[in-house]
């Protein structure tokens, strides 16, 4: 990263034989562990975001194909098709980050990529070397995003965040917050403001943890109070992450991204999408086109009083679709790019 920077936290890892996810769930009240060791398990942990963040899933997705081909061979039956036989249950474990997809196509084509004669054994190490590999490179792009980042930022102003993309949703210090780290840093930037995020609060419960950690000074606000905030206190960026990015700029990510998209443009400041290239769907050619997944109704039920029964309508889209025009610059681990994208 750079000197003086803080230590990841280790969201996801390989260990004695299985993986080891930080369980998001119980943030920030209780740091828990979970092992996992079935393919099962990792889609679990996926679907309730006990591991979410869209390049963490993308390694999540990788090592859940090693654990499929490691549980075959310890039961006597072929890896190989084991592995490809989950391929596409973990592929579809979540929908709207492109990371995990291609997290588990690279582990597919790295079975793919073996000469045959190899042993079963070597399949499996041969997968969780590739996810060991994707790590690397997710830590690797997380400072290669805060350097190029971090000259976008006004200094001396505070900046507003949504969701969490730090160290829980990467290998790394993270993508928008570890620009955020770095502005801090080197611009002067006195606070941040965080958007609880509702309804599963990423920015309230993990973006506060880690800002926390890092002795970085914020305040939290509800999602709704984003447009009046960045007046209230003449804030001069909001940065956010991204879980797919279409080849025109288009920008999937937490849903309320949009409307803070919508208040960056009336306040007249930069509006900065930061993401790693794995998060760049350049198949899709603009944001109607990529899915957007929708939650179950007990998420946003529950603050209002209501029990499931009671035959309340809802909607709960995870994500939003941020049209290229709100975006004043994209920064990815190559620089700071804008759209058409290329490969
Ligand atoms: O539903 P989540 O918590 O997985 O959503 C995460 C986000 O929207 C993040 O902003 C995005 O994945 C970028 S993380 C570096």
């Amino acid at each position: 990263m750079s000197e003086g920077a803080p230590e990841p936290v280790p969201t996801i890892r390989w260990i004695d034989g299985g993986v080891r996810i930080l369980d998001q769930r119980r943030l920030p009240r209780i740091e828990r562990y979970l092992h996992l060791e079935h393919p099962r398990q990792v889609i679990g942990a996926i679907r309730t975001l006990a591991v979410r963040g869209a390049p963490a899933l993308g390694i999540a997705g990788a090592y859940g194909l090693a654990l499929a081909a490691a549980r075959a061979l310890e039961a006597g039956r072929d890896p190989r098709a084991a592995a490809l036989r989950w391929a596409p249950r973990l592929a579809a474990a979540r929908p709207t980050a492109v990371n995990l997809s291609l997290g588990v196509n690279e582990a597919v084509a790295s079975i793919a990529a073996l000469e045959a004669g190899q042993s079963p054994g070597e399949l499996v190490s041969r997968l969780k070397e590739n996810g060991d590999r994707m790590l690397r490179e997710d830590l690797d792009a997380s400072a290669r995003m805060a350097e190029h980042g971090v000259g976008l930022i006004p200094a001396g102003r505070p900046v507003l965040t949504h969701c969490n993309t730090g160290g829980l949703a990467t290998a790394g210090l993270g993508t928008a917050l570890a620009v955020i780290w770095k502005a801090w840093r080197e611009r002067g930037v006195p606070f941040v403001l965080v958007d609880e995020t509702r309804p599963l609060l990423q920015g309230g419960r993990l973006t506060l943890w880690e800002l926390r950690r890092w002795g970085i000074p914020a305040r939290l606000i509800c999602d709704g109070a984003a447009a009046w905030a960045i007046r209230s206190f003449d804030a001069g960026a909001i940065l956010v992450g991204a879980d797919r990015i279409s080849a025109n700029g288009d920008t999937a990510n937490k849903i309320g991204t949009l409307a803070a998209a919508l208040a960056a443009w009336d306040a007249g400041i930069p509006f900065i999408v930061v993401a790693p290239r794995t998060s760049f769907d350049l198949n899709i050619s603009q944001g109607d086109a990529i899915p957007v997944e929708e939650r179950g109704r007990e998420e946003i039920l529950a603050a209002s009083g209501w029990q499931a029964g009671a035959g309340v309508v809802s909607y709960n889209p995870a994500f939003d679709v941020t049209p290229a025009r709100l975006i004043t610059a994209w920064v990815s681990d190559r620089g700071v790019e804008r759209p058409p994208f290329e490969e």
